[in-house]
């Protein structure tokens, strides 16, 4: 017996369950032995945790208690059938199945005196020594409900934990929303106040920038081609006309948008973009892919704008990935897809730009979007497009988000209202 005892308590959870039905039916020469939960608050039904056969583990099983010697077990008897248990128990179908004569079984019971499960030892014979049954079954039993209440506490706790943690990754994903939240309304607000600085800069220099045109075309008009005024004329106005385009941007970036907004499909608005840009993408080697835009909701937008934001962001692509690839190569691809999400009980339209091309430093990541920053040379960029693209977009109700690893890849998330999804 202190073998036993000793030989069951260094495992716990179901090996320990295992072995002491091993040991109950070897002890007690029967052909089963089996611990088994109460399955259900009403005490209807018993699940086997351990069933040993002869000596062997078998596969659990489900059994209802009514009509069983078990069901009187779990009223808080211990139980003992020495022969004849089936004539006892007529509409027992397993007793008669497996040939049942003897049975003895014990309630399990909790801290707190509840039956929470029970053990049984069964024989095809009658019991030989229904008293040594009794005993052992008794023994086993504070052991076997001190294991149960035990591993009920361990699974409580390991669901409990799960729950934590699922509660925790919905906490943490609602902080980081709220974080881009305040992050994106930050950002707003710097561009409305940096817009109108831009605006009253744009118009002042508008007029005096116009002056400054015409004259060099009164210098032009004056004087001989051949001559030196005539060329230094020529670049004046040039350099001119420069600025005068960078005012018309800068305008463009702080002008309130009024355009008419009208459902359009995406993809109408994409192909129409991919019309002017196309070409020029696959002279410099770029591959273009572009999935996910059949069957898209349409967005209440106003197309040219939207181009305009499409356009702009396609060629930062096309100049980061000749930047990474001035040849040939595999990863000079620009993947342009759609897909409908739902935030917020809302429908919008996604549209990914992703390029593997340079990439952006962490630390330019929440620059970009401010008028004025570049990375590209004097003549090559002004650093208004995103600001503009921005702007745009959060006149449509819409978000502009980039993601991007240095050296690596970008990925330019646009998102916008669908038409008529809204709950
Ligand atoms: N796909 C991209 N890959 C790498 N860097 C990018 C990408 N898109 C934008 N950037 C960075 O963001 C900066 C700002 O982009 P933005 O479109 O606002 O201006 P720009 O392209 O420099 O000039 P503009 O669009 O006015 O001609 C770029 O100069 C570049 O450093
Ligand atoms: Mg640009």
């Amino acid at each position: 017996m202190r073998n036993i005892a000793l030989g069951v308590s260094s495992s716990t959870g179901d090996e320990f369950f295992r072995s002491m039905v091993g040991y109950l039916s070897g002890t007690l020469q029967v052909d089963y032995a089996f611990i088994a939960e109460l399955a259900d608050e009403n005490h209807e039904m018993a699940k086997t945790i351990a069933v040993c056969k002869g000596g062997e583990i078998i596969e659990n099983f489900e059994y209802l208690l009514a009509h069983t010697p078990c069901g009187n077990v779990v009223r808080k008897n211990l139980c003992c059938y020495p022969v004849d248990v089936q004539q006892q128990f007529p509409q027992d179908r397993l007793l008669s199945e497996m040939g049942i004569e003897g049975y003895a079984g014990t309630p399990l019971f909790d801290s707190a005196g509840n039956v929470i499960g029970l053990m049984v030892v069964m024989s095809r014979r009658p019991l030989n020594n229904p008293e040594l049954a009794r005993s052992i079954v008794q023994i086993f039993a504070v052991r076997a409900s001190a294991e149960l209440e035990r591993s009920r506490i361990e699974k409580t706790l390991r669901e409990r934990t799960i729950e934590l943690q699922r509660v925790n990754e919905q906490l943490r994903r609602e902080i980081a929303e709220r974080t881009r939240f305040e992050l994106e309304t930050i950002r707003a607000a710097r561009l409305a106040s940096l817009g109108e600085l831009a605006a009253g800069i744009a118009h002042e220099i508008n007029n005096p920038i116009n002056g400054i045109i015409n004259y060099a075309q009164i210098l032009i008009n004056k004087t001989d081609r051949q001559s030196s005024e005539n060329e230094i004329a020529g670049r004046i106005m040039k350099e001119g006309d420069r600025i005068a385009c960078i005012v018309k941007s800068l305008l463009s970036f702080a002008r309130e948008r009024k355009g008419e907004k009208v459902p359009v499909s995406i993809q109408e608005v994409l192909s129409d973009s991919l019309a002017l840009t196309e070409a020029h993408l696959r002279k410099s080697g770029i591959n273009l892919r572009v999935s996910g835009f059949d069957g898209l909701p349409e967005v209440i937008a106003n197309p040219q704008q939207i181009q305009q934001v499409f356009l702009n962001v396609i060629n930062n692509a096309r100049y980061a990935l000749i930047q990474k690839y001035p040849d040939m190569h595999g990863n000079k691809v620009l993947e342009i897809s759609g897909e409908e999400i739902r935030e917020s009980g809302c429908a919008y339209v996604r549209v990914i730009f992703y390029d593997r091309g340079t990439g952006m430093p962490a630390d330019i990541l929440d620059k970009v979007m401010d008028p004025f920053f570049t990375t590209k040379p004097r003549g090559i960029g002004t650093g208004l497009g995103l600001s503009i693209s921005h702007g745009i977009i959060s006149d449509h109700r819409g978000k502009l988000m980039i993601e991007s690893a240095e050296g690596e890849y970008t990925k330019v998330i646009i998102d916008l209202p669908a038409a008529g999804r809204e709950e």
